[in-house]
């Protein structure tokens, strides 16, 4: 899966991007990162890139004809150049048309579904937002597929919401998690009946007087799967 980030704070991505499973996902090309400043495309010597809210209000607004222009140039690379554009013959990897999020509060709450959903396609491009959001023309123009919120909270940008559908997503890529890791069996997955996982017990068998249930030592697994189908959480709420 290849995924593009448009960002003003590229260096927010070092660490949860460059580290453990979402490194080796890299390594192995199962995952194709690529950043894209947004400063780059900004106006005039200041490289603005946003501008006050038309109506007054506080804070700035990312300004159109900066994140289109944007948008579109990762689009036409990745996309292997304009129609009748020179020089974009032998491009390889032409993908077709990749699936824009941008991050909001305002937008539909990420779930599992959803992420099981955006783990399928090929291509993904995340914008990442800052100040008071972006112009909705970017929006309405049809520059954007799907506005994504990770919850009912306000962030600062969506770099950390880009980060935490990046992990979610790159998960459920096949061969990102190690065998011992599948994402079959776990919490909200639809085999659970996207309810919460059964609670976890390791050595020692006795800690600090608290045992470990007496079924899970039992060898019996028709028990334990039956223990742990009790055990399973409610269904997430809306
Ligand atoms: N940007 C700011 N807050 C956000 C949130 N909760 N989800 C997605 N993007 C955001």
């Amino acid at each position: 899966m290849r995924i593009d980030i448009l960002t003003l704070f590229p260096g927010m991505f070092t660490g949860p991007l460059t580290e453990s499973i979402l490194a080796r996902a890299q390594e192995k090309e199962l995952l194709d990162i690529r950043f894209h400043d947004l400063r780059k495309f900004g106006l005039g010597a200041y490289h603005q890139v946003d501008d006050s809210p038309y109506g007054g209000g506080a804070g700035m607004v990312m300004r159109a004809d900066v994140i289109v222009p944007a948008i579109e140039a990762v689009m036409n690379e990745g996309m292997g150049g304009k129609e009748g554009e020179k020089g974009n013959k032998g491009n390889k990897r032409n993908r077709g048309k990749p699936w824009r999020i941008y991050f909001s509060p305002r937008g539909k709450k990420l779930k599992q579904a959803e992420v099981e959903r955006l783990a399928k396609r090929d291509w993904i491009i995340l914008l990442c937002g800052h100040y008071e959001g972006i112009d909705q023309r970017i929006i309405d123009g049809g520059w954007i597929d799907e506005e994504v919120s990770i919850g009912d909270y306000v962030l600062t940008g969506g770099e950390l919401p880009a980060m935490v559908l990046i992990d979610a997503v790159a998960r459920q890529i096949p061969g990102v998690l190690g065998k011992d890791e599948s994402a079959a069996e776990e919490s909200f997955s639809a085999s659970l009946g996207r309810k919460k996982e059964y609670p976890h017990y390791t050595r020692p068998e006795e800690f600090e007087g608290l045992k470990v249930p007496d079924v899970l030592l039992s060898g019996n697994h028709g028990e334990i799967e039956k223990w742990r189908r009790e055990q399973l959480g409610g269904r997430s709420r809306a």
